[in-house]
């Protein structure tokens, strides 16, 4: 696992987006997991910056976000598809056929779980990027006796609705499920990049990346994978320096 904690907000941003950037330079048609939430939009408006500039192009690439809300109205600027749209999709050359969110709006929700799964079996995340929660979850993998591997559905916990409620005008707009990717699925992925900023992060990222190896914080598993980056700043490292 290879920790790097920035200075500034703006040299952990360039970081992350030049990560992706080599990444589409070296395979054009690389599979990138995104994440949604306060943490990658620093990265997404570097993208944008560097795809304006024309420093790469991401018309070959195919995206896979991590979650998305269950039963949100169609179309809802409180879904993750919404916001993807907003912070990078719409502004980058990618067409909206090669991005997915899982369908919170499917009859069968545990349908639309197998299919994601079938269709990232068929191709593999390349590089995949992660928020974390402040009680260690990933994804919406929240802490609990045993995790599942696949895509499925999940009650969302009081405190991870709480947090969430900024983006909603009350918290009981806040949906109470949700569809993740699970760990398992999450742990497929070629190279994960882990990205947390702020001093509300430091002990989560202090427990899960050298504390014990336990389901009861989702992003410790990430000390299995062979190929883990963790980009922080230095209020979120302010325990690892
Ligand atoms: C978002 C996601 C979540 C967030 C986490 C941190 O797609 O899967 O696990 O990464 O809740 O959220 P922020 O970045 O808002 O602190």
């Amino acid at each position: 696992m290879e920790i790097i904690i920035f200075d500034t907000a703006a040299q952990l941003d360039e970081y992350g987006a030049n990560y992706f950037v080599n990444t589409v330079k070296q395979k054009s048609n690389a599979v990138l997991g995104l994440a949604t939430g306060s943490t990658p939009i620093g990265i997404y408006n570097k993208l944008v910056e560097k795809y304006k500039q024309k420093e790469v192009s991401f018309s070959g690439v195919t995206t896979y976000n991590l979650d998305e809300y269950a039963g949100l109205p169609e179309g809802s600027d409180q879904s993750y598809a919404y916001y993807m749209n907003q912070h990078l999709f719409s502004h980058i050359d990618i067409a909206s056929n090669q991005t997915h969110l899982p369908n919170g709006n499917a009859s069968d929700l545990h349908a639309a779980c197998k299919e994601y799964d079938a269709m990232l079996e068929k191709q593999p995340i390349d590089v995949q990027l992660l928020g974390i929660g402040h009680n260690g979850h990933i994804g919406f993998n929240e802490p609990a006796e045993g995790l599942q591997g696949g895509t499925h559905l999940v009650e969302l916990k009081a405190e991870t609705r709480e947090a969430n409620a900024r983006f909603f005008s009350s918290i009981d707009e806040v949906p109470t499920h949700a569809i993740t990717m699970g760990v398992g699925s999450i742990l497929k992925a070629k190279t994960v990049m882990l990205v947390a900023r702020g001093a509300d992060k430091a002990d989560i990222i202090k427990e899960a990346l050298t504390g014990p190896i336990t389901t009861k914080v989702p992003a410790s598993l990430l000390q299995t994978h062979p190929n883990v980056i963790v980009l922080l700043d230095r209020e979120a490292g302010r325990w690892l320096a």
